[in-house]
């Protein structure tokens, strides 16, 4: 087996000034079984960690992954600590394979899961994203993958007064959980799930720890208010990203393109303007590189460098992307 790394380019990819996203490692033909291919990680932990971090992506092609077991062993190889889904406060409704292993989301094909950073609504989010094709969809269903430093950066830009507002006032988020599972919708997730409780009362105790606030409705559903949360975050290189929910939200959250402060605002309960949204949303298109997926790929993607979505996709095979979260810090 052949331990060196094989980069390959697509024509698709972005480059920004030499700076390739994502990055795509190709299996040379001499990785044959996942026992090899988690050799083949360890013997290169530290330069696929180094290109990881600089691209905010990294893919892997034509490795022998074709189970969430092996994905799940693949995925662990790098020795991250999992951040379980029980234990996230995500809204969408997902099913475990393995303790790690879980689906991307369970939202219908014809809805789009627009650009976000993982949990970034929530005051808990992973560091980093294992994404796994067991089987592609016929049409559509890419994973939009973004950089979000770049994006900041072109905002500062073009909207400086704007760009500054977010990283000063910071964010709130209202989010309804429903009563029940409803795997309908890409924030589905009952309340009693998101905040692994059983009762109303651990409900109100779990969002007082976090520094919510909340409503109970007469649905069933319970209407949460997120603390303060930051629109915009700075890594150890200096890189402002935008790490936050809002393109997800505005683009994408039941009635919020109509009336973006049912569901966000800044931080001191003012208005997003609406063209700040429109902008943010324009400008993203030009960092976004479509990852199509084959079945088998592999991709990580660290939430503090990039966004991640899905694609609305459509035909007869039964799209599987599978999910593992890794915890830590940016
Ligand atoms: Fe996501």
């Amino acid at each position: 087996m052949s331990n060196s790394i094989n980069y390959v380019s697509v024509p698709e990819q972005l480059d920004f000034a030499g700076d390739i996203f994502p990055k795509i490692v190709v299996n040379d033909g001499s990785v044959k079984t996942v026992d090899q291919a988690i050799e083949f990680i360890k013997a290169n932990q530290t330069e696929l960690e180094n290109s990881l971090a600089q691209s905010g992506s990294l893919l892997f092609r034509g490795f022998p992954v074709d189970s969430a077991e092996k994905f799940d062993a693949f995925s662990a190889s790098f020795g991250y600590p999992n951040f379980t889904y029980q234990e996230s406060l995500s809204n969408a409704v997902r099913i475990n394979f393995t303790e790690r292993v879980f689906t991307a989301n369970e939202a219908p094909k014809d809805v789009e899961i627009y650009l976000h950073h993982e949990m970034a609504q929530t005051p808990i989010s992973p560091s980093k994203l294992f994404f796994f094709c067991l089987a592609s969809s016929d049409i559509g269903g890419a994973t939009p993958l973004c950089r979000s430093d770049k994006l900041f950066a072109a905002l500062r830009e073009k909207a400086p007064k704007l760009a500054q507002d977010f990283a000063d006032k910071g964010l709130k988020y209202k989010t309804y959980m429903p009563g029940e599972n409803d795997a309908n919708s890409g924030q589905g997730r009952s309340w009693k799930d998101t905040l692994s409780v059983n009762s109303k009362q651990q409900a109100e105790q779990k969002l007082h720890e976090l520094g919510y606030t909340w409503e109970w409705l007469e649905d069933g559903q319970l209407k949460a208010i997120t603390p303060v949360l930051p629109a915009v975050i700075k890594l150890d290189d200096g890189a402002e990203i935008f790490y936050n929910q809002l393109i997800a939200a505005y683009m994408g959250w039941k009635g919020v393109r109509e009336n973006p402060s049912i569901a966000i605002t800044f931080g001191d309960d003012s208005h997003i303007p609406v063209d700040g949204l429109e902008l943010v949303v324009e400008l993203s298109k030009e960092f976004t590189f479509d990852l199509a997926w084959q079945d088998g790929d592999v991709a990580i993607v660290d939430n503090y460098r990039a966004m991640h979505g899905r694609r609305s996709y459509s035909g007869d095979r039964k799209r599987q992307v599978l999910v593992a979260l890794a915890a830590g810090t940016k």
